[in-house]
This record gives structure tokens, sequence and C-alpha cells, in this order.
């Protein structure tokens, strides 16, 4: 696997929060990759016991403050927080948003304190592109309005603006990354996208071309797009991760907080990725035209000049024939052990 080789974090125990998720695990690859321990932190409520390979698992609710005070005190030494740890399917935050607030703010809230108490003033967050909410102004730079629609979008600024305030009373240094759509998997195919119910747009349709599901509903065709359906900003899972190493360099190196959207600037409507599983993969997507769905937005992608000015940042692996090929072989080696009917 390519590592952040150039940014070695030299035996380093780092506290990874939903560490046994998607973008954690991989995050946890990477920080072993480049010389640190990871340290898991997760309940496993959605991630995967069999994803944390590369440190420890410390199983916790980080609402338990007081298992949490238990697990940072086993890790005296640990230099940085990484926090991925949320409710992240936008439809059950319309439908339960007492749980999400609870999971994404109190949770966040309690590990904040938690932080404090055990001394670790250097913290990674996990945003999203969903803070930004309606706006038609494309890319999107950090210092556009946010007005989140969903529940989700909300939860996630209001973490935002809590770690802002512990910033100016408290001295924690922070980057917050404000993720656009995660995608892709390990070059290893060890690890990948398992969400549970999945969502996203190219597990979905990699189970329609494969057979494990009827067609793909492809919701809005009518967008003012150029083929007229909805254009997002696909980053390859790993470029994910690497910017969290970089993150971590730059705090090293005196960077206090930040703001950066990681995202490839680069917007790729439904019918290209599509068109690139069908190429890649030798399937094409069985799919059939749905209507809209109410609070997609026709198109969202990133102004990525921050991630390069503040992290150094560039995507590597962010064409999305790469992200299909590598997605498409997590999927395959998964399949290949559960084999449908
Ligand atoms: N996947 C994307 O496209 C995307 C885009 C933007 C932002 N993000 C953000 O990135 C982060 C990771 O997303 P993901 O796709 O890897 O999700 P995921 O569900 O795969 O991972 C989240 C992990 O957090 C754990 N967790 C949840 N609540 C917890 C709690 N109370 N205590 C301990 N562990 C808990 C889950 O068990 C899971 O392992 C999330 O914060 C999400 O909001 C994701």
């Amino acid at each position: 696997m390519d590592t952040a080789e150039h940014h070695k974090l030299d035996g380093q125990d780092i506290l990874v929060v939903g560490g046994a998720g998607y973008i954690g695990s991989h995050v946890c690859k990477m920080i072993h990759a480049a010389g640190g321990r990871p340290i898991t932190i997760d309940n496993l409520s959605c991630g995967h016991e069999h994803a944390v390979k590369w440190g420890p698992l410390e199983r916790i609710d980080i609402r338990d403050r007081e298992a949490l005070d238990a697990a940072l005190s086993r890790w005296p030494g640990a230099s940085c927080v990484v926090h991925l740890a949320s409710s992240i399917e936008v439809g059950i935050g319309e439908r339960d948003p007492a749980n999400f607030y609870s999971n994404n703010v109190v949770g966040a809230l309690t590990l904040l304190d938690a932080m404090r108490a055990a001394e670790i003033d250097r913290l990674i967050f996990s945003s999203t592109c969903a803070t930004y909410g309606e706006t038609e102004t494309m890319p999107i730079a950090e210092d556009d309005p946010q007005q989140p629609s969903s529940v989700y979008g909300k939860t996630k600024l209001a973490v935002e603006h809590m770690i802002q305030s512990y910033h100016a009373a408290y001295g924690l240094n922070y980057v917050t990354l404000r993720y656009f759509n995660a995608s892709g998997a390990d070059a290893d195919a060890e690890i990948g996208e398992e969400h549970d119910p999945e969502t996203h747009l190219i597990p979905i349709a990699m189970q329609a071309a494969a057979g494990r599901r009827g067609p793909l509903k492809l919701f809005g065709t009518d967008y003012d797009t150029p083929d007229g359906t909805c254009v997002r900003d696909y980053i390859h899972v790993n470029d994910i991760a690497r910017a969290h190493i970089l993150a971590m360099k730059q705090m090293e190196s005196g960077l206090t907080r930040a703001e950066v959207n990681i995202g490839t600037g680069v917007g790729t409507s439904n019918r290209e990725v599509l068109a690139s599983i069908g190429r890649v993969t030798g399937h094409p997507v069985p799919y059939e035209d749905a209507p809209r769905r109410a609070g997609d937005l026709s198109r969202l992608y990133s102004d990525e000049g921050q991630a390069k000015k503040v992290l150094g940042f560039t995507p590597r692996y962010s064409d999305m024939d790469t992200i299909i090929r590598s997605a498409w072989n997590f999927h395959n080696s998964r399949w290949g052990e559960t084999r449908a009917d």
C-alpha cells in the first residue's frame, strides 16, 4: 500500500474514535503504515471488529464518560484524537433526531471533556460537506455559509461550533476535515465500505451490477446538469486517510486550528459513475429512472484550494476508475466469502 511515507508518525499513539468503521479503518491502516499505533475506540454499533487490524480495540460507547476516562488513562502518551464516530444515515436522522443529537453532539461533548481531563490537546474531527446545505454556488469554499438542511448536517455543524469554542476557551488545537463523498477501498481489499444499511451510490450500484439486488433507482434525471443527474465530488478513502496524516504533521509543526474541505474539486454525475462501473468491471449497472428525492442538491463539489494551502494535500487516488476498481475488488472478495444464493 502506498503510504504517507514522508510523514512518519514515529511510534506515536493516536486514538481513533470510530476506527472500526469505513473511513476510520483506513485511517488506522495509514497511521500504522506511517509508523504510529492506532488505538481504536468504538462501540461497534456500525463498525466491524474484523476491520480493527492495526492496533488495539477499546470497545466502548463514547457517551459513557467513565469508560472513556478509563480508556484514555490506559494510553497516557497519546498525542492526538481522530474523531470519526457518529451516526451517518441521513434518513434515520430525520426520523429519529433524538438519537442523532445524542450520538453525534452529546458523544462529541463527552469526548471533548474527557480529552480535557486527560490533557490531550489535538483533535482531528470528521465533518462533512452536508454542513453547507442548500447552495448552488459551486465549488464550495470553507468560508461559504453553512446552512445544513438535514439533521445529520446540523449535528455535525453543532460539533464544529463546540470545537471552535473549546479552542478559544481551553486551547484545544484542531483540524476539522469536511469530507465530500468518501468512496473506494484499500488496495489490498482488506477493508472497505460495509455500511448497513448501505445508502451510498457506488456500493449499491455494484450490488446491482453483480445481480445481488434489483435495478438501481436513479433518483432524479431532470436536474440542471449536463446529463440531468446529480453531480457529486467522490474522494478516495485513502486520500481522506492521507489528509489525516498531513493534518497531524501540520499540528506538530504549530497549526492550531483549521477547517478544510477534503474533496477533489471535480464533479461526477450519477450517470458517469454508472458508466465507469460498467467500463471497469465489465458488468453494466441495471437501473431505472426514479423521481428526485427531497433534499438532494443538483451539484455539490469542493473548492480544494484550502486543503492544498493548509495541509499540502492533493488527491492521488481519486480518479473515478481507480475508485471503482478498488471498491469492486473489495466487494468481490467479500462476496467470494458469502455468495448470493
Ligand atoms: N462516508 C462518507 O461519505 C462521509 C462523508 C462525510 C463525512 N463523513 C464522516 O466520517 C465519519 C466516518 O464515516 P464512515 O462512513 O466511516 O461511518 P461508519 O459508520 O462506517 O463509522 C463510524 C464508526 O463510529 C462508531 N460509532 C458510532 N457511534 C459511536 C459511539 N457512540 N461510540 C463509539 N463508537 C461509535 C461506529 O461503530 C462505526 O465504527 C463520520 O463522522 C461521518 O459523519 C463520512
